[in-house]
């Protein structure tokens, strides 16, 4: 994963049981790439071994003993100045009340009083125990100086008892700290558009016309303009995903509720990217009732659905349209003959065309191997490769090219 790539994080542990779930967040930053070094109160350690991390990570655990020790006597330093995040989670209600205080008497303090980073601090603690003021205020301190709240959330707490308190799940926080490292990135202020999934065109109030589309590639284009600080904006037909964290969903069911959306959403924006398998045909007239079995086979009249490029291209020229637009043409032969009379027929400036035949490329795979058609001719066949990673070079094409323009 690009964003996280060689990236240094430093997790800090403070002693609530939540702890063990941030393993979980250490093994996920790990595999995508990050350099995660781990330090740990003296009651982080009753819950969790620092092996467990250091087996995760293959990195650091560190302890309150490490700040005396030896040379690593500017272990808090270096930790805290050559840190790109540093997220404290679980963190306790005593380790906020110190950081709201400035207080530096352990190795995570001392470590998070010497970090450049803003911090993140994601709370856990019994719901009575956030509730109480001191807490609350000590909170509100800590925002104002410019640190980021994760949760909590609410549901069971260790106490048994259920509230508000809980720490948010390792997925979300791994979300955050995505959003945190990309909010300087190359897309950052403009306005990306990703439409996504399959519509769906009603026959009746139970029956649609749907197509294979799993969203699949369209969450993965949101979340690369995500991590390269865009704001994005997902327009969606139902899918089984959860949009990714940080991007505004608009929910659509037909081509015409995506039609709508897409033409209010682009009016601002920078980009649009064209990924959804929307219907080319719907039936004219859908039965407002259940159409019954015992009147007959039905024979259904279909008639155009609108086409949504077709009716951006239509618009004059920015701002009231995007300054770039990227469809996709998904092929069953003459892949790039076909795809290159669609980048002229929609006035795309980047076509990303895929052989739906091709395997590990068809609809509801998690890779894809596609081909970028650009408007002035050039053409990059990428090998097969995750949808993240079409996704991550998609959206790097798009950056050259508002660069270009
Ligand atoms: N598209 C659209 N509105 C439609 C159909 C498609 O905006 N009613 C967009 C798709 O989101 C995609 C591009 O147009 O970015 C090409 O879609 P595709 O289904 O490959 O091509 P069609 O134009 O529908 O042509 P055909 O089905 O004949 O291949």
């Amino acid at each position: 994963m690009r964003l996280l790539k060689n990236k240094h994080i430093v997790l800090g542990i403070t002693g609530s049981i939540a702890a063990y779930k941030t393993v979980t967040l250490a093994s996920m930053l790990t595999k995508a790439g990050a350099q995660v070094d781990v330090v740990m109160t003296e009651s982080a350690e009753k819950l969790v071994a620092p092996l467990t991390f250091k087996s995760v990570t293959g990195r650091g655990a560190y302890i309150d003993e490490d700040l005396w020790q030896g040379s690593a006597h500017v272990l808090h330093i270096e930790l805290g100045q050559k840190n790109d995040a540093f997220l404290i989670a679980p963190a306790t209600a005593n380790t906020i009340a110190k950081l709201a205080h400035g207080l530096a008497d352990n190795l995570l303090t001392v470590t998070a009083l010497a970090s450049r980073t803003p911090l993140l601090v994601a709370p856990a603690m019994d719901g009575g125990m956030y509730t109480n003021p001191a807490t609350q205020a000590n909170l509100a301190a800590l925002s104002e100086r410019g640190m980021t709240i994760i949760g909590p959330a609410e549901g069971h707490l260790a106490s048994g008892l259920a509230g508000v308190g809980r720490m948010v799940e390792p997925e979300e926080l791994f979300g955050r700290l995505r959003i945190a490292l990309s909010a300087d990135g190359p897309l950052s202020g403009q306005k990306v558009v990703v439409t996504a999934g399959g519509t769906r065109e009603p026959i009746d109030p139970v029956r649609v016309i749907a197509n294979r589309s799993s969203g699949k590639q369209g969450y993965a284009l949101a979340q690369a303009a995500l991590d390269l600080g865009a704001d994005v904006t997902l327009v969606s037909a139902p899918t089984c995903l959860s949009p990714p964290l940080g991007a505004e969903l608009v929910p659509v069911s037909t081509a015409e509720e995506m039609l709508a959306a897409v033409l209010h959403a682009t009016e601002d924006a920078e980009v649009l990217i064209m990924a959804a398998a929307v219907a080319d045909f719907r039936p004219a007239n859908p039965s407002g009732q259940k159409i019954k079995k015992a009147e007959g086979v039905p024979a259904i009249r279909l008639e155009a659905a609108p086409d949504i490029l077709g009716a951006v291209a239509a618009r004059e020229s920015p701002p009231n349209r995007p300054h770039l637009t990227v469809g996709f043409a998904a092929e069953s032969q003459h892949l790039r003959k076909n795809a290159q009379a669609k980048l002229s027929a929609k006035k795309v400036d980047l076509m990303v065309a895929n052989d739906i035949t091709s395997p590990g490329a068809g609809f509801g795979a998690d890779t894809n191997a596609v081909t970028l058609l650009w408007a002035d001719g050039r053409v990059e066949a990428l090998p097969l490769m995750s949808k993240a990673e079409v996704a991550e070079r998609v959206l790097e094409v798009v950056v050259d090219l508002l660069e270009e323009a």
